[in-house]
């Protein structure tokens, strides 16, 4: 295995590690990002049995003593399972999460005290960085999840939103939407729940010009419009189960 290292937007690094063996024959990604500032931030530690390939490429991008800041979508081994690995190396780096997450779970898990991130809550990086916590409960699993907003390039690093399987380029300026309904189908991966609604409509209104795929490649293009096209597809889902529900 290796990790690819592209620069998708000003100053936003994305570290890419394919698995053929996960969903072969087409395989799957995991994919972290490095916003470079005065503070870097790493969004997604990597698996824990990944971290020293994903150590070794975010050191070709920022000195461990450096690393300020790591933050995750959601309490899971490929979104934190290496947190305390990085914790570790970089010793000015601190856990930064939503309230629900540290409360339930990385109060105790991570080895340094986090910071708590209140809904829409914004990080200065410095160097003209400064990334909004937005928390998105259930969406699209886990009670602690949220996604960080980069406000400066409008990057939305929405964690597992779309996931997709394969190895596609780096960033894309194609469809992201089918290929995440696929992979729903496949791993039915997303807690369908009533909120998804509006929390990802929410999203939308953000107007993101890049979204930062966790499983997937990056997307450059209409991210308002993917965001409304992968909720209405959720919507779909959401009514077909409550009607079989209601026929059961
Ligand atoms: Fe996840
Ligand atoms: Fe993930």
């Amino acid at each position: 295995m290796e990790t690819k290292i592209s620069e998708i937007t000003d100053g936003i690094y994305r570290l890419s590690t394919f698995v053929p063996d996960i969903a072969p024959p087409a395989g799957f990604t995991f994919n972290q990002f490095l916003v470079l500032g005065d503070e870097p931030l790493l969004f997604h530690t990597g698996l824990r049995k990944m971290f020293p390939l994903t150590q070794a490429a975010v050191s070709r991008l920022v000195a461990m003593e450096r690393l300020r800041w790591i933050a995750f979508g959601h309490y899971e081994a490929d979104e934190c399972g290496a947190m305390n690995e990085w914790l570790a190396v970089a010793p000015q780096a601190q856990v930064a999460h939503g309230q629900t997450g540290c409360m339930v779970s990385l109060n105790d898990m991570a080895d340094r005290a986090p910071r708590v991130l209140a809904d829409g809550e914004t990080v200065d990086l410095g160097g003209g960085r400064r990334v909004r916590y937005i928390d998105t409960p259930h969406i699209p699993h886990g009670w602690d999840a949220g996604v960080l907003f980069e406000e400066s390039t409008r990057t939305l690093m929405c964690a597992d939103l779309f996931t997709q399987i394969g190895n596609g380029p780096a960033l894309t300026q194609g469809d992201v939407v089918g290929p995440a309904i696929a992979a729903e189908d496949v791993f039915k991966y997303s807690c369908l729940n009533p909120g998804m609604g509006a929390t990802i409509r929410g999203l939308s209104k953000l107007a993101p010009r890049t979204l930062a795929l966790m499983h997937g490649p990056s997307f450059a293009g209409d991210c308002s419009a993917a965001l409304r096209a992968l909720v209405d597809d959720y919507d779909r889902r959401i009514s077909e189960a409550a009607d079989a529900f209601k026929v059961a």
